[in-house]
């Protein structure tokens, strides 16, 4: 198993230690405790969960948290990973998807796939599908639109309305739903797979 940088880095003496985030559990940085018994040196290390790694909950109160949102989840991404985007008409979907184009270097025209069903992009060594299926018919158009082909173990691909494939569409990584507030939008983060719980516990503070 990979030794991974610690969070804090503490030195005793000769004796050097470090607190890291075992099994992608976020740790939180409390000051360690130090006993002196005799000769040896008995280090207590304190630290609390923060987060389950398939779960996460975000505010977003307005657009421009949606873009930075988009901004720490393009560095988690990886290839060939499925995500369903859920949530009601106007809820945020695209434009989350246009965050994530952005935050990699994409400085192109993001059109909602709202009538071509998919758009295509290929960006920072990744690419990117970004399907809207409001207006998917049924398992022939599946075929024929070769959409099954997409899902290539290296394409990323980004579902809106997922629902509208139920049963065509392969299983999700990372399932993202959105609920429309008042002011903003909450975000539902919900890792199916050991890929979207790598990509949670990826996600940058
Ligand atoms: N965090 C946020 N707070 C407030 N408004 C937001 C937020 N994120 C996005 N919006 C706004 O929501 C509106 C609709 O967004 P968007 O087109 O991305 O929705 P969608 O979920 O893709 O809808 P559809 O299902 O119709 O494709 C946009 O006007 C956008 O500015
Ligand atoms: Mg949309």
């Amino acid at each position: 198993m990979p030794v991974r940088q610690p969070l804090q880095q503490v030195r005793f003496g000769g004796i050097e230690a470090g607190i890291t985030d075992a099994h992608g559990l976020k740790a939180e940085r409390q000051p360690p405790v130090f006993y002196l018994r005799g000769k040896c040196v008995v280090i207590y290390l304190r630290c609390s969960v923060l987060h389950r790694p398939n779960h996460s909950r975000i505010s977003l109160p307005d657009e421009d948290s949606t873009a930075a949102f988009a901004a720490r989840l393009a560095p988690a991404l990886q290839a060939g990973m499925v995500i369903y985007l859920r949530g009601d008409l106007g809820a945020g979907k695209t434009t989350l998807v246009r965050g994530l184009l952005r935050a990699l270097g994409y400085d192109g025209r993001v059109k909602s796939p709202t009538y071509t069903l998919i758009e295509q992009y290929d960006i920072a060594g990744l690419n990117l599908r970004h399907f809207d299926l409001y207006r998917f018919r049924d398992a022939e158009e599946w075929e024929a639109a070769g959409f099954r082909d997409e899902f290539d173990g290296r394409n990323i691909c980004l579902v809106e309305w997922p629902e509208q494939a139920a049963g065509l569409l392969p299983p999700a990584d990372l399932e993202i739903n959105f609920e429309i507030l008042p002011h903003g939008r909450t975000l539902d983060l919900q890792a199916l797979t050991d890929t979207g719980k790598q990509c949670l516990a990826a996600l940058p503070d």
